[in-house]
């Protein structure tokens, strides 16, 4: 299993978008975090900035929504030009229905846990997402440290998309860096989102080649 980086330009110069988005053009997709100050205590961008993203980024937009009523706002980033949208469990209220709509709209579909929320409620879930995201920080800010409490939860969700035989991604988000994304892609993770580990060094494209070797060696 090929394991796929997905720089977050929360950490990114938000003066200097396109710069920074064909500085990390050799990664999988740009991930893009969407903050309200309601369902997490930051505000980032929203739907006009995201629009003028997709139509200068080299990579896929992966988008992050950490926001009340997704059921209404996500399909209006599909339309924004995202290739995939990712909500959060705790804010949907009927995430099966929103998982097919976002489909249907033409994008992937991505379901999201905080580190506290448990993941045998999303597992009858796996059919109609292409992605899980476990967090592993709770999600507001950038620059936290890895939750290796998190790992078990990768590991149960790994298991249950082996047995169902399904092809489901498993991302994980928060703290990934050349010190952790070894621990994450042995608990089953194959997506790493990176913010500060990637845009805190000089040289993107070596430490995004470094993540994905580490990655790739423990992933199967
Ligand atoms: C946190 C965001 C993350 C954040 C990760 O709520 O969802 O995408 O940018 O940043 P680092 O990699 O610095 O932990
Ligand atoms: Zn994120």
């Amino acid at each position: 299993m090929a394991s796929r980086i997905h720089p977050s330009i929360l950490a990114a110069d938000f003066a200097n978008l396109e710069r920074e988005l064909n500085r990390i053009a050799m990664a999988d997709m740009a991930h893009v975090d969407v903050m309200d100050a309601h369902f997490v205590p930051n505000l980032t961008i929203g739907l006009p900035v995201v629009r003028r993203l997709a139509q200068v980024s080299p990579l896929p937009l992966d988008v992050h929504l950490m926001i009340d009523d997704p059921d209404r706002w996500a399909p209006k980033y599909v339309e924004a030009g995202a290739a995939s949208v990712t909500f959060h469990a705790e804010a949907a209220a009927d995430a099966a229905q929103l998982a097919r709509h976002i489909r249907q709209l033409g994008a992937q579909a991505a379901i999201a846990v905080r580190p506290a929320t448990p993941v045998e409620p999303i597992l009858d879930l796996l059919a109609v997402v292409d992605m899980v995201l476990i967090m592993t920080v709770e999600p507001g800010f950038g620059g936290q440290s890895f939750m290796a409490e998190t790992l078990p939860k990768i590991a149960q969700v790994r298991a249950e998309i082996t047995a169902r035989g399904c092809d489901t991604a498993i991302q994980v988000d928060g703290g990934i860096s050349r010190k952790t994304i070894k621990l994450a892609a042995d608990a089953g993770a194959n997506v790493f989102v990176a913010g500060s580990a990637v845009f805190g060094v000089a040289d993107v494209a070596a430490e995004i080649a470094a993540l994905r070797s580490l990655a790739d060696v423990h992933s199967c």
